[in-house]
């Protein structure tokens, strides 16, 4: 499971940590920098997918000339944070995640450099992998070495400067004899999707053969007949989709066309068949969130934009409960982008635990990331009136506000004392 993420000058966090639990919660306001962190989430996956720095960042076309990799939002310079007043001149940015893999911890750091040589954008200034303060894959200098321990714990090898275009981590991974920490990092970091569902996309029939549902929702009609093929998935995926539609349901079906496509149908109890093209957003939506969490090919942590869009506030409770329920398995984990009062009033102490605000400054361009459990009384006020009424009626950000006042106002004051 990944517990937390650090972020060192990286879009517009000059250096903030989101603390991540089973189920991690972002709020903020528009612009505040949430889809920000889950570009850094794509960051750590492209790593785990064995792309090249370039490809991370600049997208990759796959065989058949697909897409097979969208490029991260912005420019190749946007990456790095900008100050207030233009660029920063700085030419690094740090992305620095810690996990708890089968009970140890282990921390991996890696950092950046922009390269004005070559079109290329980015080389590895820096990589460390940690395992319970152990340094087991470390590669600095100026011309850098990387030092690996091996699996049996004692040899330690230097190796030449590798290639600076690829994280160490992706080159020392193919390798059979560095410690385990080495795969297990990389795995965890290959295992998230990001999903951000369209559902003009989820309306459309499926090709055959898919294993899994795209970011936008495509092969949703595919991943939902494979899933329903397992007795034990079908039971869960019909009693969670029943507790959220009006229908009467009594299945799904998924009939071919001429051309092998697959149609999504929803049956209902007077034997009525309705076609995904005639579903409501809402459900559809549900049924992809669904798709994702219930697929066979589990993914280790999910990653949804706005998941609550389109789904009625009195329903939210039941995608709160769903998660929740899902994320208690084996360290799956889910985290959620939200603008919703309602989501949050829904949620469970321990995901109210892993709720953070994202918050930007009115007169500044950097953001903060804070748990929101660490406000001053929110506890009390959370029990008397509802997180969801907090957010809604701005007491998070005016609080933080506050305290950004307050600091500034203690910082001013300390400067005064040093200077007389
Ligand atoms: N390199 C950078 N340096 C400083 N700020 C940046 C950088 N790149 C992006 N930003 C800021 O991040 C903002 C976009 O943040 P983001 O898209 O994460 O917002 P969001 O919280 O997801 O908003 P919404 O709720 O509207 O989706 C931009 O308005 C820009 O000000
Ligand atoms: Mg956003």
């Amino acid at each position: 499971m990944i517990t937390s993420v650090r972020l060192i000058n990286f879009k517009n966090f000059a250096d903030e940590t989101l603390k991540l639990g089973p189920f991690t919660v972002i709020v903020g306001a528009n612009a505040s920098g949430k889809s920000n962190i889950r570009d850094a989430f794509r960051f750590l996956h492209g790593i785990g997918r064995g792309y090249s720095l370039a490809e991370i960042i600049g997208g990759k076309i796959g065989v058949g000339g697909q897409l097979e990799w969208e490029p991260l939002r912005g420019a190749m310079n946007e990456i790095i944070r900008m100050s207030d007043h233009g660029p920063s001149g700085i030419e690094t940015f740090h992305i620095i995640v810690d996990t708890d893999i089968t009970g140890q911890s282990a921390s991996y750091w890696i950092e950046l450099l922009l390269n004005h040589g070559t079109n290329d954008g980015f080389l590895v200034a820096y990589e460390n992998l940690t395992a319970d303060g152990t340094s087991i894959l470390e590669t600095q200098g100026p011309e850098p070495k990387t030092d690996i321990l091996a699996d049996d714990g004692v040899e330690a090898g230097i190796y030449p400067p590798l290639h600076r275009f690829h994280p160490t981590l992706t080159e020392m991974q193919r390798s059979s004899y560095v410690r385990r920490e080495v795969h297990e990092i990389y795995g965890l970091l290959g295992r998230m999707r990001f999903y951000d569902f369209d559902v003009a996309q989820l309306r459309i029939p499926t090709p055959p053969g898919a294993l899994e549902i795209g970011d936008k929702g495509q092969n949703l009609a595919t991943v939902l007949e494979s899933i329903y093929s397992d007795r034990e998935k079908r039971t869960i995926l019909l009693s969670w989709f029943e507790e959220l539609t009006p229908m009467d349901v009594r299945g799904l079906e998924f009939p071919r066309d001429p051309s092998g496509r697959i149609h999504l149908h929803i049956v209902d109890g007077n034997d009525r068949r309705f076609s995904a093209d005639s579903a409501s957003g809402g459900t559809l939506k549900f049924l992809a969130v669904l798709a994702s969490l219930l697929a066979n090919d589990q993914p280790r942590l999910c990653f949804f934009e706005e998941i609550d869009a389109g789904i009625h506030p009195s329903r939210l409770w039941l995608l709160v409960d769903l998660i929740e329920s899902q994320t208690k398995l084996n360290g799956f984990q889910v985290v959620t982008t939200t603008h919703s009062p309602a989501m949050l009033d829904w949620i469970s102490d321990q995901t109210f635990e892993n709720t953070s605000i994202v918050y930007r400054d009115e007169d500044s361009n950097d953001s903060t990331i804070r748990e929101v459990v660490g406000l001053p009384i929110i506890q009390k006020l959370r029990k008397s009136q509802g997180l969801g009424r907090l957010l809604l009626t701005g007491w998070i950000e005016n609080t933080l506000s506050a305290l950004a006042d307050k600091d500034e106002q203690s910082r001013g004051s300390d400067e005064r004392s040093d200077h007389p």
